[in-house]
């Protein structure tokens, strides 16, 4: 059989009302918006009520991408779920949004890979549409991390925030959808970026609450150079694979860490920073879901249209990291 491309047939995004501003944040620790503006370029996160959990975030953006891809709940073979932050340890957050969005022919998994989820769940699918395993899947980040954030550390505390991205993927015309994609991770780094409570190495205890081992653990300063020699090399890879070169990027849509990655992510790359994607300071990072907002609000203003080529990078915990190179 003839293989078949795989593309994004429609997106959606989904964040919670509640915002957390820099000035929030100085009442709370000993930080200020001077230093969290200069060193990641945060402004304001989104952060969800008591009673907001992940599902629902991941749900609000599979509907809207759903929609917008002229399909319906019905027609979805797989939901990968990218979350770190899941709803709880089982049933997977997949298949609770599957519940919640009625896709009833579905199978709902969840994809462990920290920042670089989104980009995992794309090239997992890729090769299931491309093989016509499936027809179409939809991919979600979704996070909610800052239940997950110790709000007495200030190196944390100050750079994570909640949202949800989703993608329909499904079979597109030659020459079009993803160019080249491919994942990878270190698990020798384990310790960069780690919440070790909780899980059958440290069970839940009160010594596990009293240590604050269920929180986020974060050596930022050496994850920094990681990430940006790992996503910047991961991007000239796969630029080369699809046959291309940075000229022919349109727009890079990076995860949004820090907004000192993105920069030097972009200056490695030798690619102008106009065609470089931020909405970090209105967000903050949201892990997973990272790349699907970025990637929706450009579709939503127009940055992204037929024809236009994106190059995706991502890098999380694990570590992990993947590159992707889409048509629209
Ligand atoms: N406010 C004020 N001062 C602070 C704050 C704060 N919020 N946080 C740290 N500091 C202080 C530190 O205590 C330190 O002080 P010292 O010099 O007196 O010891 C000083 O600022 C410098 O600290 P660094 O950690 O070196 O600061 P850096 O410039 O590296 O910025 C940051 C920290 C923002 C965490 C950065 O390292 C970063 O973004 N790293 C990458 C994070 C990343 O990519 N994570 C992986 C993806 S996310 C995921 O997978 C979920």
């Amino acid at each position: 059989m003839a293989e078949q491309n795989a593309g994004i047939l429609g997106m959606g995004h989904s964040y919670p009302e509640g915002i957390l501003t820099n000035a929030d944040l100085e009442k709370i620790v000993d930080t200020s918006d001077e230093w969290i503006t200069t060193r990641t370029g945060i402004k304001q996160r989104h952060k969800a009520a008591e009673n907001e959990y992940t599902s629902q975030f991941g749900a609000a953006a599979a509907r809207q991408a759903i929609e917008r891809a002229g399909l319906n709940p019905e027609d979805i073979d797989i939901i990968v779920c990218a979350t770190t932050t899941p709803d709880q340890i089982m049933p997977s957050t997949g298949a609770l949004i599957q519940k919640e969005i009625g896709a009833v022919n579905a199978a709902g998994m969840d994809v462990f890979a920290a920042c670089s989820g989104f980009l995992y769940g794309i090239t997992m699918v890729e090769s299931m549409i491309r093989t016509g395993q499936i027809k179409y899947a939809l991919v979600i980040g979704a996070e909610v991390l800052t239940k997950y954030v110790d709000y007495t550390d200030r190196s944390t505390c100050v750079i994570f925030g909640d949202g949800a991205g989703a993608a329909v993927l499904g079979p597109v015309e030659a020459g079009k959808g993803i160019l080249a994609t491919k994942i990878k991770s270190d698990g020798r780094y384990d310790e960069q970026l780690y919440a070790p409570g909780g899980g059958t190495k440290y069970g839940t205890s009160h010594e596990t609450i009293d240590d604050r081992m269920h929180f986020f653990k974060m050596k930022g300063n050496e994850l920094f150079k990681i990430a940006v020699r790992s996503m910047a090399d991961i991007s000239v890879e796969m630029v080369g694979k699809a046959g291309l070169t940075i000229d022919d990027i349109d727009i890079v849509i990076p995860h949004q860490a820090n907004q000192r990655i993105t920069d030097a992510v972009a200056q490695r790359l030798g690619i102008s920073e106009d065609k470089v994607y931020s909405n970090i300071a209105e967000h903050g990072n949201t892990s997973s879901a990272s790349i699907p907002i970025a990637m929706d609000e450009c579709i939503q203003s127009g940055k992204i249209k037929e024809g236009t080529t994106v190059l995706l990078t991502a890098f999380g915990g694990g570590v992990t990291w993947g590159g992707t190179v889409i048509r629209f």
